[in-house]
């Protein structure tokens, strides 16, 4: 049994109650929160931002997981960083300097995240792997929860798994984790799993606790 790490993703949360669900989410177990900022450009979807992570960032003390999904993350860095975000994962596919966000991320005193979309080929990421702490691997199409597993996203994380060794960078997955794909992911070298439908399944702390121990025995 590995220490997979489980990080609910509060899209699938009940968002007019937002301070229950996060208390509940800690309580359940859950190792990360998961902030899911969505831009209506990089994809189509809105969700919220950092007045948002402000307002939550009190009902938990676990750390906050930003996953930026917006077209100019560079642009807003320091107010994920002052809105209480302990690590900051910006998107490959938009960022024309990712060595220069990582060093600014790292400056401002967060860990430093590069997400890759399932057509994104992780070239260009060894020479950056030294700024980097975690690498997140889209195993869906990033906008909506709820989505299939994309199965490309295996050897995706195996070619990771290599490239990372013995770093201290964490691997997360992200998209259609559940009771079945959590293993796959799992074997294949994911650290931290994200999911939000699987685990805000039912309402409640008993369901959340039962659905992310579900997710933690696949390790
Ligand atoms: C997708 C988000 C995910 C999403 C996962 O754009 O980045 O974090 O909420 O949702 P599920 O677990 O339902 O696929
Ligand atoms: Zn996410």
């Amino acid at each position: 049994m590995t220490n997979v790490l489980i990080a609910p993703s509060i899209l699938s949360a009940n968002f007019s109650n937002l301070k229950e669900e996060i208390q509940a989410i800690d309580k359940a177990g859950a190792d990360w929160i998961h902030l899911d900022v969505m831009d209506g450009h990089f994809v189509p979807n809105l969700t919220f931002g950092p007045p948002v992570i402000q307002s939550i960032r009190q009902f938990s003390k676990k750390p906050f997981d930003a996953h930026l999904m917006v077209t100019n993350p560079d642009d807003f860095l320091e107010e994920y960083a002052s809105a209480g975000a302990d690590m900051i994962t910006v998107h490959k596919e938009v960022v024309p300097h990712l060595d220069r966000t990582l060093a600014r991320i790292c400056e401002l005193g967060c860990k430093a995240g590069v997400a890759i979309n399932p057509a994104t080929s992780i070239s260009g990421l060894e020479f950056v792997i030294d700024k980097l702490d975690l690498i997140l691997v889209m195993s869906v199409n990033p906008g909506f929860g709820g989505q299939k597993f994309i199965n490309s996203s295996i050897d995706k994380i195996k070619s990771i798994r290599n490239l990372v060794g013995d770093r201290n960078i964490k691997i997360q997955v992200d998209g259609g984790i559940n009771d079945k794909t959590s293993s796959k992911v799992i074997e294949a070298g994911a650290d931290v799993l994200v999911a939000g439908s699987a685990i805000f399944k039912g309402t409640g702390l008993e369901n959340y606790k039962k659905n992310i121990d579900v997710l933690r025995s696949k390790s």
